[in-house]
């Protein structure tokens, strides 16, 4: 849909990231902190890949070594010293140096921008002779406060003025900076390097290159955005705003798509969380990073789910705990208090109670009793456990890894399986069952005179 509107000319993108985010009160650089399991930054580059914006270079501050790593395959640059937007962009110049289209600036703390409006940029910055030669996002935020002001006038914006900078007059402007822009490349260089810092902070802001383009005699304009798309966070309140923001739409969405949420409210999603159709979701479940959910599939209220799949019609919950690896099968069932990790059930395999299932396959038909534990860990190493189709795992059995159960085969309740078993075997190791007659009763009446006798 997208690249119908979208011109021929090449778009690449500047990503501003060497902020610290002080309101943030972290030891982690701002852009790294997550919003429905993702890093902010992750959500800018992920909208960025998909209106094909690229190459994209990233302006991150010294130390941010975690911040470089996340970003790759995409290209860091170091802004050694602070000293504003517009130095920020001049750091990523040599990166590009040979390219001519047009290049894009974003800020990483924006997290929501949508490849739509990226689009509708581009649209507006055209490829013809009467094209813009700079195109601002702006937006008409509930409260102006601190957003730098555009001003426009005949219809073309003229300056964009820093809140900190503005007149009484200015400041009453309510069309505001998103901070997102588009330029090309030799004309955001040539202003650039016009820009100063005479200005109330002292830096050199990237939001002059307007005012500059004007005085060249180039035109400016702005595209409109909401406010929901276009929200900066500085603060750990922000951050929570922008979740709830991010779970509202990732609920409606899942809805629409043909998911039931019993209490939509309750349930929260990754970024990157793939839901079926008719999928049922009860109340309260979390959906971690990496979960991926196939049609017809029933989850129970209280779930919490990371880097797992679900094959059509598996029914899990209430409370289970799928954790990375964990593979539920076409119709097999995970109940309450179960725990799976990096384990795969076959189809129609059942662990419906109080289990741990780590490093391992449950073969199709196995059913798991109630209190099984696969032993997989001895303090250094992992190790797997294999479980056959149709095997029949009695309650609370250990099976210490590793150690591998046949097709079909059976261990009594209570047993430590440390030996495999052989397909259709049984395995028993619990002490012989010993019945005292009248027992019970003689006991008591022991019990109850030595009670009295301490009175
Ligand atoms: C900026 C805009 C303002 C706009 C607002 C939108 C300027 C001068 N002002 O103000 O018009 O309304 O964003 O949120 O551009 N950064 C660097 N290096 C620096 C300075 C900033 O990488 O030296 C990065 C920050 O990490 C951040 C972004 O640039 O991602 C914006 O910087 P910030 O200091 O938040 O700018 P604002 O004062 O909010
Ligand atoms: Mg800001």
């Amino acid at each position: 849909m997208t690249s119908a509107r979208t011109p021929s000319v090449a778009t690449a993108a500047i990503v501003l990231a060497a902020g610290i985010g002080s309101r943030m009160k972290s030891a982690l650089p701002k852009v790294m902190h997550a919003i429905a399991g993702r890093p902010m930054i992750g959500h800018v580059l992920a909208s960025l890949a998909a209106e094909k914006i690229a190459p994209v270079v990233v302006v991150v501050g010294p130390d941010m070594d975690g911040l470089t790593k996340a970003v790759a395959p995409q290209r860091a640059v170091i802004q050694k010293d602070r000293l504003g937007t517009g130095h920020a962009v001049i750091q990523a110049k040599d990166a590009f140096a040979g390219y001519s289209g047009d290049i894009l600036i974003v800020y990483g703390d924006t997290p929501f921008i949508s490849p739509e409006t990226l689009a509708r940029m581009r649209a507006a910055r055209g490829n013809g002779k009467k094209s813009p030669a700079v195109v601002v996002l702006g937006f008409t935020p509930k409260d102006p406060g601190a957003y730098g002001r555009l001003i426009v006038k005949n219809g073309g914006l003229e300056r964009i003025v820093e809140a900190k900078d503005a007149k009484p007059t200015e400041r009453k402007v309510k069309l505001c900076n998103s901070g997102i822009m588009l330029a090309d490349a030799a004309t955001l260089w040539k202003l650039l390097a016009k820009v100063n810092n005479k200005n109330a902070k002292g830096e050199y802001y990237l939001t002059d290159i307007v005012g500059l383009a004007r005085k060249a005699g180039l035109k400016c304009s702005v595209v409109e955005g909401t406010e929901n798309e276009l929200l900066g966070v500085n603060s750990r309140a922000e951050l929570a705003e922008a979740e709830a923001i991010f779970q509202a739409k990732a609920r409606a969405r899942a809805m629409d798509n043909g998911a039931t949420l019993t209490a939509p409210e309750t349930v929260y999603f990754s970024a990157d969380t793939k839901i079926g159709r008719d999928v049922e979701i009860g109340p309260f479940v979390v959906f971690g990073p990496g979960v991926e959910i196939d049609d017809n599939v029933t989850i129970k209220g209280f779930c919490h789910f990371e880097g797992a799949r679900l094959a059509a019609g598996a029914i899990v919950g209430p409370y289970s705990r799928l954790r990375p690896g964990a593979h539920v099968g076409v119709d097999a069932h995970v109940g309450n208090f179960v725990e799976i990790k990096n384990a795969k059930l076959e189809q129609g395999a059942k662990v419906n109670h109080l289990s741990y299932v780590g490093d391992a396959r449950v073969g199709a038909k196995a059913n798991i009793g109630a209190g099984t534990i696969t032993a997989n860990y001895d303090g250094f190493n992992k190790s797997h456990t294999d479980i056959g189709a149709g095997a029949s795992i009695g309650s609370n059995s250990v099976l210490v890894a590793p150690v591998k159960l046949g097709d079909g085969a059976m261990t009594g309740a209570g047993a430590v399986v440390t030996k495999d078993v052989p397909a259709d075997g049984l395995a028993l190791n619990s002490s012989r069952q010993e019945v005292r007659e009248g027992f019970a009763s003689k006991y008591r009446t022991l019990k109850k005179a030595q009670k009295d006798k301490k009175k």
